[in-house]
């Protein structure tokens, strides 16, 4: 049975929630790495004043010294840790591949059985650690040991839950291997193993990409964990490529040679003048008082400080996955150290499950932080999106307004917006050019096209990108004339990189550009216009000839001149959500979509038993989800639907189609128009 459910997410990082024996936790989580016996820092007082959850411990050290061995035995491990919360215990790998012990030191089954007696929240498997210098061959075979013994494992693990390592040292492929085979297997909890020394040797580009390989195989419903990453310049980033425990022995081990972990990186206690921390451990002295400290004191201190800024950098993670700002984070943390960012290149070339999991409907703004900001799912899955379903291709003239991406379009293009308001698609097509790449006018509210901020000065990377965009959808377009609003923004080089390619008129100023325009048309429903682009967007072709229904009446905010709803008869039927600029229909609306038969990526089908309680307006669970289309990204507004597709209630997808189905726990859909009776 499951164990986790997921409240938010952001790339591949989710807000989950684990439930253990001993109560539940919020992930992404970090556990220190406590010693059974010589903690200096008590597991009680990891929790009271640093805020851990959850720790971890060792099984292998336990069972190898008598006086833990009995205790544990006969009063349990949560009594040998007088510790109250949730326990995990490891295997003893990781001190198999260290001190390079013989097979016999540790039996593989016997190793999980113990954790088991001695009540271990989350035990582990005796997996096999490949060194990733070691060679394919080796790691191959280590593999095959870790996976057959994965599968002994299992039938012992009775009511502790258990983790299945990954394994498969640098190759991707070996990871894939692994992870699909273990995701057959009742495991609870996945590890990414082998890490430390990728870590160590600052290889995060190598760890990106075994990530990510493993993450296409492992279930959904199950926690993955980086083991042995306890540097927080990598967990932003770490949780972004869907890693959701970390364990530290790093704020220890790093105390112990004088070095501070940051977020931005390593500083060691000898190069600092200043102590660059706002922790307790930092305000209540000064870097001169700290040197001078007896060695155990200052072990101590540091060891301190090293968790109190993992654990905030934790907390910050879980900040920025809430506020969809976990991208931002991690690039602000890339620029710590060269292979950080490598790190975050490498993420970003190949952002196809990206772009999958991303959740649809953020409100966050996007602040350009490098090259990688363009490519950011956000703003790649809205140009998939606009090449896929803006419904306008054929035009007498296309105009080109080049925008710099500073403030919002009709801020700059008021006078020119005027003019297109007055004219039919047949007409004129208004496109803006941004940063971001292609906008048409009628998609202008929709996020992340008004949420970028970008600087003056573009990178090269960036404008090739914006050029590529706009051609691939101008090539979806047919057309008499092409006019380009040139009016120095930054995003111009991108245009003229293109424009040899085209027979183009050039302007620059509104004045010269509106008498390029075609005469106006009798037709002003801009309002039907924009509403026809939105449906089409966001729910398919069908759902565009709502538009077209002659009872339909648009209102405008009094306050903002916007589209606010729009109603037939004295019914609302959609209502634009002013920060994510996109429709939620009411249930009306609901029946609307349903009768113009929208695409089935956008219907959940709920198990019959729950009709009245998710027609009365309660969440619609994962578990009870009968149906879920696999192309249904989480943020969608969908339609709630018993098995005779009738109608219970219109909400937004909390998670995607593919994880309404594997999961057991946790809300498919936050129902916001019930059908009430
Ligand atoms: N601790 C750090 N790395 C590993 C690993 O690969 N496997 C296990 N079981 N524990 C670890
Ligand atoms: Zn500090």
């Amino acid at each position: 049975m499951a164990k986790f459910e997921i409240k938010a997410k952001d790339g591949l990082a989710r807000i989950g929630r684990f439930t253990t024996k001993h109560g539940a936790v919020k992930t992404p989580l970090l556990m220190p790495v406590v010693h059974p016996g010589k903690s200096i820092i008590s597991p009680q007082a990891l929790t009271d004043e640093f805020g851990f959850q959850m720790v971890i411990t060792n099984s292998y050290i336990i069972n190898s010294h008598e006086r833990f061995r009995n205790k544990a035995v006969s009063e349990g491990i949560h009594a040998l840790l007088d510790f109250a919360g949730p326990i995990m215990t490891d295997s003893g790998t990781f001190q198999m591949y260290f001190h390079n012990l013989p097979e016999e030191e540790i039996e593989p089954i016997e190793i999980v059985e113990f954790q088991r007696d001695i009540g271990s929240d989350i035990g582990t498997i005796l997996d096999v650690f490949s060194d990733p210098d070691v060679g394919r061959t080796k790691v191959e075979e280590d593999v095959q040991k870790s996976l057959e013994r994965a599968k002994v494992s299992i039938d012992k693990k009775g009511e502790m839950l258990l983790a299945g390592t990954v394994q498969g040292g640098a190759f991707p492929d070996l990871r894939e291997t692994a992870a699909r085979a273990l995701a057959a297997m009742d495991f609870d909890v996945h590890p990414i193993g082998g890490v430390v020394p990728l870590m160590e040797r600052y290889r995060y580009a190598d760890i990106v990409k075994i990530t990510l390989a493993a993450k296409k195989h492992l279930p959904l419903d199950r926690p993955v964990h980086l083991f042995g990453c306890g540097h927080p310049m990598f967990f932003a980033q770490a949780a972004l490529l869907g890693c959701d425990f970390f364990d530290s022995a790093s704020y220890a081990k790093f105390a112990e040679s004088g070095r501070m972990l940051l977020p931005s990186g390593t500083m060691h206690l000898s190069e600092l003048t200043e102590l660059p921390c706002s922790c307790p451990i930092c305000s209540g002295t000064s870097a001169d008082d700290l040197k001078s400290m007896e060695k155990s004191e200052q072990g101590t201190m540091l060891m301190k400080h090293n968790l109190y800024v993992s654990s905030a950098e934790m907390r910050n993670v879980r900040q920025a996955i809430s506020d969809g700002k976990l991208f931002q984070l991690a690039a602000y943390r890339a620029r710590g150290h060269p292979t950080l960012y490598e790190a975050l290149q490498v993420m970003m070339e190949d952002n196809m499950q990206f772009e999958v999991e991303d959740p649809i409907g953020k409100t966050s703004s996007i602040f350009y932080t490098g090259v990688e900001t363009t490519k950011r799912p956000e703003i790649s899955n809205f140009h998939s999106r606009v090449i896929k379903r803006y419904p306008y291709r054929h035009s007498n003239t296309v105009l080109i307004v080049t925008d710099s991406g500073l403030r919002p379009f009709s801020d700059t293009s008021d006078v020119i917006i005027k003019e297109v308001r007055k004219r039919t698609p047949k007409e004129l097509i208004l496109l803006f050019v941004t940063p971001m790449g292609v906008v048409p006018w009628e998609l202008e509210h929709v996020h992340p096209a008004q949420q970028c901020i970008f600087p003056m000065k573009l990178d090269l990377e960036t404008l090739g990108i914006v050029s590529e965009r706009t051609r691939e959808l101008l090539e979806t377009m047919k057309y008499q004339k092409l006019i380009w609003f040139m009016r120095g923004t930054n995003v111009e080089p991108a245009l003229a990189k293109i424009s040899s390619d085209y027979s183009v008129e050039t302007f620059q100023s509104a004045t010269d550009t509106i008498k390029q325009l075609p005469i106006e048309g009798n037709e002003s429903s801009w309002t039907r216009r924009k509403l026809h682009a939105l449906l089409t967007y966001q729910w398919g072709e069908n759902a565009g000839k709502l538009a077209d229904l002659d009872s339909l009446q648009v209102i405008l905010s009094k306050s903002t001149g916007k589209i606010r709803h729009c109603k037939r008869n004295d019914d609302i039927l959609f209502t634009i959500v002013p920060n994510t600029g996109l429709l939620t229909p009411t249930y009306q609306g609901g029946l609307e979509l349903l009768r113009v038969r929208i695409d089935d990526t956008y219907q959940v089908i709920m198990d019959s038993d729950v009709s009245e309680f998710i027609a009365s307006g309660k969440s619609a669970l994962a578990k009870f989800v009968k149906l879920a289309s696999p192309q249904l990204k989480a943020g969608e507004e969908v339609l709630v639907l018993d098995e005779s597709q009738n109608l219970l209630g219109t909400g937004r997808a909390l998670i995607s189609g593919l994880e309404m189905i594997s999961f057991n726990r946790g809300v498919a859909v936050a129902i916001r128009h019930p059908r009430k009776s």
